[in-house]
Formats: structure tokens, C-alpha cells, sequence
């Protein structure tokens, strides 16, 4: 190994000395501009240290002179947040529902926040947007079995139907006419096919006549006269061929032998009273409320 420092002729680059087949390695020095970089780098990471969270302990981290913290700012941003959207709630809180929908601001926060709300607690049985499913009513029509108005639909979420929990529950019971025998299995056909004409449906005409006077006797004082419905009663409307159970004769008549009663649960209580006002404002917008 030669010790003293030797000089490449062609480059005028000293080499490191080592030597493979007289093939010499040069020792070319770093750029001077990486270099300096390189020593930028350096110093950066050190006050980075000193001034911010930088090195993990055994017990947590080096907090840095700055003390800053990012958890801390999205926590403080979250509050924040909050804090704007408790104005907006408190407001809500002190009106009725037709003082927010009277209030262009407030009914635009209202229908928002009654969408999410109505995603997470009335859609597993409304559908998606309330578009009904299964037994359970659409609200997006503007047919309503227990009145479309904003206090008709408020008392309903408040206190639900036919549940046994709230005892200001909407309740009103149509008779099981074929379980308890008022009615026979061939009268039942003949008012089912009364009620399929109400709608407009093909019904036969000689067991629609039979019926006539069978539907108003035991069914008028509910569903009305001509079958137009009656809110008071949850009594739905049967001539508009929208059907909660279905408008077929079978299944018309399996209503009349032994009514399905469907039941919804109160919400007061259960939700705050703001979330009850959005939901009411949100569900009177879906549909054409009253
Ligand atoms: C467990 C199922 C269930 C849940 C959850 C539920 N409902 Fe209902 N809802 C029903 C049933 C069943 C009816 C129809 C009852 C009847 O009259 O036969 C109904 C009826 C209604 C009506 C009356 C519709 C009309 O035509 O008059 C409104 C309004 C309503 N629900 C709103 C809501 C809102 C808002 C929520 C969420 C806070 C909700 N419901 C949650 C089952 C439910
Ligand atoms: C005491 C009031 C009352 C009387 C009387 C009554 N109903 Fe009803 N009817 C209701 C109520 C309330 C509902 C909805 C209840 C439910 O969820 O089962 C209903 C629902 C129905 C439905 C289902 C409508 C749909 O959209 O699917 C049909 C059909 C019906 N009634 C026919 C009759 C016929 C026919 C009679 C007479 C034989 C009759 N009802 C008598 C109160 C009444």
C-alpha cells in the first residue's frame, strides 16, 4: 500500500491508493453545493428537535419548546366546531317547527341535520330517504295516514304508534273482522273486492255490490264514505292505490281477517328535542307535507 498521497495525470484528482489490476480508484471530493446542503439538513433537524415533538421515550416523546401538539389542534378545531353548532342547535331548540322552516338559515341546518338523524334511526325501517319498504310507510308521498301537517308529523315522531311504551302513543285499532267473526269468509271476499273498485282496480262488480253495504256499515266510520280516510284514526286513505299491505284481493282480505296494527316507537325522550324539530322539518320536506 503506498502511504503518500498520489495524483491521478489525467483528472489531476487524488486517488484513495487502492489499486485492482492497475485500475486506480479516484477520490473525487462531494460537490461543494451538496455538501453545504447536506450540513443545511444537519442544523434544520437539530433546532427541529429542540423546537418541536421529535424523539420517542421510553414513557412518550420529546415535546419540543414550542409545546405544540397536533392532537391537541384537531381536538381544539372539533370543539370549536361543536361550539358553532351548539348555536345553531340552541336555536333550534327555541322555536316550533314552523318557526324553522320560516327561517331560511335555520331550515337549511334543520334539514341536514334531520337527514343524518334519519339515517341512523328511522331508515332501517323507512328505507333510505324514507322511501318505505316491507310494511313500514313511505313518507317521500304525500299520502299520509296519521295527517302531513308539521304538527300532525311532530306528534308522531314524539310519541309513535301503537307502542306500548308512551301512553300518548298514537293508537286506534281496525277490528279483526274474520279472527273475532264479524264478518264471514265470503262477506270478507265481497267487501276486499268493494274496496279493490274504491281504487279503481278490476274488481268483480256482483261481489263489489254485495259489499257496498257491508263497507258502510263496519268500515265507512274509519276509512269515510268513499273510502277518502281519516287521519284522526290512522285510518289510511284506501281510493289513492298507494298500499301499506299490499292492493291485491288476498292481501286486502288477509287486513280485514286480522289487521297487521303496525307499530312505530316514540322518540321523545330518545332523541334530544332538537333532533326531534330537524326530523320533524326534514320528513314535512320529503314528501309533500301539509
Ligand atoms: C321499528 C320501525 C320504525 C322505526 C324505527 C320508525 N318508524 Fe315511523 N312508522 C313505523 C310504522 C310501522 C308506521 C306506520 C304505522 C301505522 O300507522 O300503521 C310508521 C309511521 C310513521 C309516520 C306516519 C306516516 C303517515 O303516513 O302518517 C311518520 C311521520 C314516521 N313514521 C316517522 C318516523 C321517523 C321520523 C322515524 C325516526 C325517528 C321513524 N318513523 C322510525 C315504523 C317505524
Ligand atoms: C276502527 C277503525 C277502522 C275500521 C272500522 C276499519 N278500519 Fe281498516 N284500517 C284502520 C286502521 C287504523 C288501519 C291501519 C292499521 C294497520 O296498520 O293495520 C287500517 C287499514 C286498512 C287496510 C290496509 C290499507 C293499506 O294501505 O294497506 C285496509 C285494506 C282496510 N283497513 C280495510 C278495511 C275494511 C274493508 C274495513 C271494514 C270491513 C275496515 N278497514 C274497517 C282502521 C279501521
Amino acid at each position: 500500500m503506498p502511504t503518500k498521497v498520489e495524483k491521478d495525470s489525467l483528472t489531476g484528482t487524488e486517488t484513495t491508493g487502492h489499486e485492482w489490476d492497475g485500475i486506480k480508484e479516484l477520490n473525487t471530493p462531494l460537490p461543494k453545493w451538496w455538501l453545504y446542503t447536506f450540513y443545511a439538513t444537519i442544523v434544520f433537524s437539530v433546532i427541529w428537535w429542540i423546537l418541536y415533538p421529535a424523539w420517542p421515550s421510553l414513557t412518550g416523546y420529546t415535546p419540543g419548546i414550542l409545546g405544540s401538539n397536533q392532537r391537541l389542534e384537531v381536538q381544539q378545531r372539533l370543539a370549536e366546531a361543536r361550539a358553532k353548532q351548539q348555536v345553531w342547535l340552541d336555536k333550534i331548540a327555541a322555536k316550533s317547527p314552523a318557526e324553522i322552516k320560516a327561517d331560511p338559515e335555520l331550515a337549511r341546518f334543520a334539514l341536514v341535520g334531520g337527514a343524518a338523524a334519519f339515517g341512523t334511526n328511522c331508515a332501517p325501517c323507512h328505507g333510505v330517504g324514507g322511501a318505505g319498504q316491507g310494511f313500514f310507510p313511505a313518507l317521500v308521498d304525500d299520502d299520509w295516514i296519521w295527517g302531513g301537517t308539521l304538527e300532525a308529523i311532530e306528534t308522531t315522531i314524539r310519541h309513535g304508534i301503537r307502542n306500548a311504551d308512551d301512553p300518548e302513543a298514537r293508537t286506534s285499532a281496525m277490528p279483526a273482522f274474520g279472527a273475532d267473526g264479524i264478518l264471514d269468509r265470503g262477506q270478507i271476499r265481497d267487501v276486499a273486492q268493494f274496496v279493490l273498485g274504491l281504487s279503481g282496480s278490476a274488481a268483480d262488480k256482483a261481489a263489489a255490490e254485495r259489499g257496498a253495504p257491508l263497507y258502510a256499515e263496519n268500515c265507512a266510520s274509519c276509512h269515510g264514505e268513499a273510502g277518502e280516510g281519516n287521519p284522526d284514526l290512522g285510518a289510511p286513505n284506501l281510493k289513492d292505490s298507494i298500499w301499506l299491505y299490499g292492493g291485491t284481493a288476498e292481501k286486502i282480505e288477509a287486513q280485514i281477517w286480522r289487521p297487521r296494527l303496525g307499530v312505530m316507537p316514540p322518540w321523545q325522550g330518545r332523541l334530544p328535542e332538537e333532533t326531534i324539530k330537524m326530523l320533524t322539518v326534514y320528513v314535512h320536506a320529503l314528501g309533500g307535507g301539509q
